[in-house]
């Protein structure tokens, strides 16, 4: 290991054990669950990358933190801890957890939603969020810059908004039928792809012109400021803090998974710049759906370990080891020869599958068919970013088909090493020099939505 990539800033006091299987298991243990991924077992996979999601390891400090959380139905110690550290990191004023990010979206995203016929922007709706826009009675449209689909052309800042773009669906639509406009940061569904200051900046311009609210979603926004630190001018020097703070400062609101980089299990926030208004109709709502305000679904030990892990999430020596070590993992497979989203991303590598396998016509499932290649070779469980997760319209029934046949590569945080990342290429390097191998698949039972939770499938013979 050179020092190209940093090693872990940790010790490991703690350990799981992880089972090995066998190569005719895992073909049976696959088959019982129908070639789908999603019906596996995690106690028959190696090493799990079917989310970064809720599957990171706490620390020393948030194990220490939930002795003390107050498990008071209002008012908790636990919540004015988190309050505080929330207030400091965005420069809000009203705070509201929330049991996860979905949680948030389903609070917060009717509140703009005040009439018929209404839009939400986004540089890339995640899957959740888009639902919850089209649940509140709006539409969700996408405008991301078009270098996010070319995989191998570098873009420092490839989750941006397409500028051009966003001010004309504007005008198309009518500045008041505009509900919000939500920045991913970093941008999920283009790979982990940050978006920069500017680019947020000008967003926040085009915004306040048309007097329309700008939403972040922010996941993954400790990432997205370690890439904007990384790569824009005038932040080499900048503290990650002073990062975050300025990005939330071109938001009216910032929603969150922290699940992701709030390093916890489980877990989600409302916050709000300074609308009270709009604050208080987000508690009556949050109320009969995620608990009372100061609570809002989470235990008072979990919010304590929520308050430790948003300032963990933002050391940047922790975020240095987390961004160096999908990058080598990255690195590896583009050093193969095997097409990525590239520049790698900040949680997970995305493998383009369209190009590895030509051969499997998209209603076939290409991504499948390699995330079941490299599940049966190592145990290695990824999951499908494409056609099969995009679904089919509901008026047409067509499948709505995308530019994007991925495999993601998620990575958990502080849970792998750097040897599981070569375990990990290594598969996948075996499953592209046998690329021509591989086989399609087709449903035998395809439920009418989010059908690839629970879809079951055979091989194409
Ligand atoms: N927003 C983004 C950008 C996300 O990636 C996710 C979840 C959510 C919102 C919803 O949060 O799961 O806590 O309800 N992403 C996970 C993933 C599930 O695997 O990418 P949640």
């Amino acid at each position: 290991m050179n020092k190209k990539y940093s090693a872990e800033p940790y010790r490991i006091k703690m350990v799981e054990p992880i089972k090995e299987t066998t190569r005719e298991q895992r073909e049976m243990l696959l088959k019982n669950a129908g070639y789908n991924p999603f019906s596996l077992k995690s106690e028959d996979v190696y090493i799990d990358l079917l989310t970064d999601s809720g599957t990171g390891a706490m620390s020393q400090e948030q194990w220490g933190a939930m002795m003390v959380g107050d498990e008071a139905y209002a008012g908790s110690k636990s919540f004015y801890k988190l309050e505080s550290v929330v207030k400091n990191i965005t420069g809000y004023q009203y705070v509201m957890p929330v049991h996860q990010g979905r949680g948030a979206e389903q609070v917060f995203l009717p509140q703009l939603v005040t009439k018929a016929g209404m839009y939400y922007i986004s540089n890339i709706h995640f899957d959740t969020t888009r639902a919850h826009v089209e649940l509140s009675g709006a539409r969700a449209i996408d405008c991301v810059i078009e270098e996010c689909f070319v995989m191998d052309k570098f873009h420092p800042f490839k989750g941006n908004f397409d500028l051009v773009q966003l001010n004309k669906v504007i005008l198309d639509k009518g500045p008041e039928n505009i509900a919000g406009i939500i920045m991913t940061i970093t941008n999920n569904s283009a790979g982990g792809q940050p978006v920069s200051m500017e680019n947020l900046k000008e967003v926040k311009k085009i915004a306040n012109k048309y007097h329309i609210a700008t939403i972040i979603d922010g996941a993954r926004y400790a990432e997205n400021a370690y890439f904007i630190k990384e790569r824009e001018k005038g932040y080499e020097d900048k503290a990650i803090i002073d990062i975050a703070r300025e990005m939330c400062s071109y938001a009216d609101a910032f929603l969150m998974s922290a699940k992701k980089d709030g390093l916890v299990n489980m877990g989600g926030l409302i916050v709000i710049k300074d609308n009270e208004e709009l604050f208080n109709k987000c508690k009556i709502r949050a109320i009969p759906y995620e608990g009372f305000p100061t609570y809002g679904g989470m235990n008072g030990r979990d919010i304590e370990a929520l308050a430790v892990g948003l300032m963990e999430a933002l050391d940047e020596r922790y975020l240095k080891h987390r961004i160096d070590q999908v990058r080598y993992l990255g690195d590896r497979l583009i050093e193969a020869g095997i097409p990525i989203q590239f520049p790698i991303g900040g949680h997970a590598v995305f493998v383009d599958c369209k190009s590895i396998a030509p051969h499997i016509p998209a209603d076939q499932f290409p991504a499948l068919a390699v995330t079941n290649a490299i599940y049966l070779e190592a145990g290695i469980r990824a999951v499908e970013i494409g056609t099969l997760l995009m679904g089919r319209d509901p008026d047409t029934h067509e499948n709505v088909g995308t530019k994007m046949e991925y495999m993601r590569l998620t990575i958990p945080r502080r849970v792998y090493t750097y040897k599981h990342m070569d375990v990990i290429a290594d598969a996948v390097i075996h499953v592209y020099e046998h690329r021509n191998e591989l086989n399609g698949f087709e449903f035998v039972y395809e439920p009418p939505i989010l059908r690839h939770f629970t879809a079951t499938f055979k091989p194409v013979k």
